[in-house]
């Protein structure tokens, strides 16, 4: 059955949902990636090709390769483009009321069979399936940043979501060349509830001066042989995203552990949300960091 997929949908075409509608188009499937309106639509168009681009450039791809693969991205704000879909994944911002509006359309426009998949981090899908009239057919697919090169995927079943829609999700995870883990509905799922509090933990390193971030950073590179130090990774995250799953954490477990670190939370206040922004833990816009002070 899972051979017979071929339209997916796209919704939300931030850093995430860009990569993952290019994902899905690289691997062959047929994507309409939706945005709220058509400046959002640009500047995910713009997020796409400039990734398509840059593998053209590294010699990664061919021209002809790349405008193949663009050409199976249709761009649009409608939902009601989605009617057609056989899988949709949902990567809009993670408010609930963002997701039920989301859901709602997509329940209605979507045929009953359209398995919708939210890439939530920090929202139960258990509470987002419940928004649907189809709770067995929406499951977890979370992508990790960024998502054309992280090799996992988590997929999140519910309660409520059918073996069925499991397996075939996994199988869907499979086709666009990331590795599967079946996971159950709990805060943080596998991967953010052991990555998110070590991430917490450095910054509570830092914010008690124990070291430098660079030497934060360097120190775990080189023990530990992980490609990027945490306060590098919270900023590629977003500080916003990981005070989000921490939050969750807490609000689940009650667990000290992951209580977000007071500067963390001062610091998303300030607006300094990592490389999104332009500042974080780093600079990633020429100017000052103040964090460092
Ligand atoms: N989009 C597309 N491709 C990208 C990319 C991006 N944003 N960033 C890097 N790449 C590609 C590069 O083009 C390059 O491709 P190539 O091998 O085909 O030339 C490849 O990735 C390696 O990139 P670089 O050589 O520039 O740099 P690095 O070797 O340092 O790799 C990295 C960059 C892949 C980001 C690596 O540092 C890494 O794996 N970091 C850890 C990332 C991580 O842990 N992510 C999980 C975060 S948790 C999460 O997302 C969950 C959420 O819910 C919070």
């Amino acid at each position: 059955m899972v051979q017979e997929f071929d339209k997916v949908g796209v919704v939300g075409l931030g850093a995430m949902g860009a990569g993952i509608a290019e994902v899905f188009a690289r691997a062959g499937f047929t994507v309409t990636g939706v945005e709220i309106d058509s400046a959002a639509v640009d500047l995910g168009r713009d997020r796409v090709h400039a990734s398509m681009d840059k593998a053209v450039h590294k010699g990664k791809l061919t021209e002809a390769e790349r405008d193949s693969i663009l050409g199976r991205i249709a761009f649009s704000t409608a939902r009601e483009d989605l009617a057609n879909a056989d899988f949709v994944v949902e990567a809009v911002p993670e408010s609930i009321e963002i997701k039920r509006d989301v859901f709602a359309d997509l329940d209605r426009v979507c045929p009953p069979g359209t398995i919708l998949a939210t890439n939530t981090s920090s929202l139960s899908v258990t509470e987002i399936a419940a928004l649907t009239g189809r709770p067995e057919k929406v499951v977890g697919l979370h992508f990790f940043n960024p998502a054309p090169v992280m090799k996992l995927v988590e997929v999140v079943g519910t309660v409520g979501t059918s073996p069925g829609t499991v397996g075939v999700t996994a199988e869907v995870a499979k086709r666009i060349g990331k590795t599967p883990v079946t996971v159950s509905d709990r805060a943080g799922f596998v991967a953010n509830a052991l990555l998110v509090p070590y991430i917490n933990d450095a910054i509570s390193v830092y914010e008690r001066r124990i070291a430098s971030r660079e030497e934060i950073d360097t120190a775990i590179t080189k023990a530990a042989g992980f490609p990027m130090g945490p306060l590098t990774l919270a900023d590629l995250v977003g500080l916003d995203v990981c005070v989000a799953v921490m939050d969750v954490l807490w609000e689940e477990f009650r667990d000290p552990r992951y209580a977000a670190t007071p500067l963390l939370r001062r610091m998303v206040s300030a607006g300094m949300l990592g490389r999104k922004s332009g500042q974080g833990f780093y600079d990633h816009s020429g100017a000052d960091n103040p964090a460092e002070d």
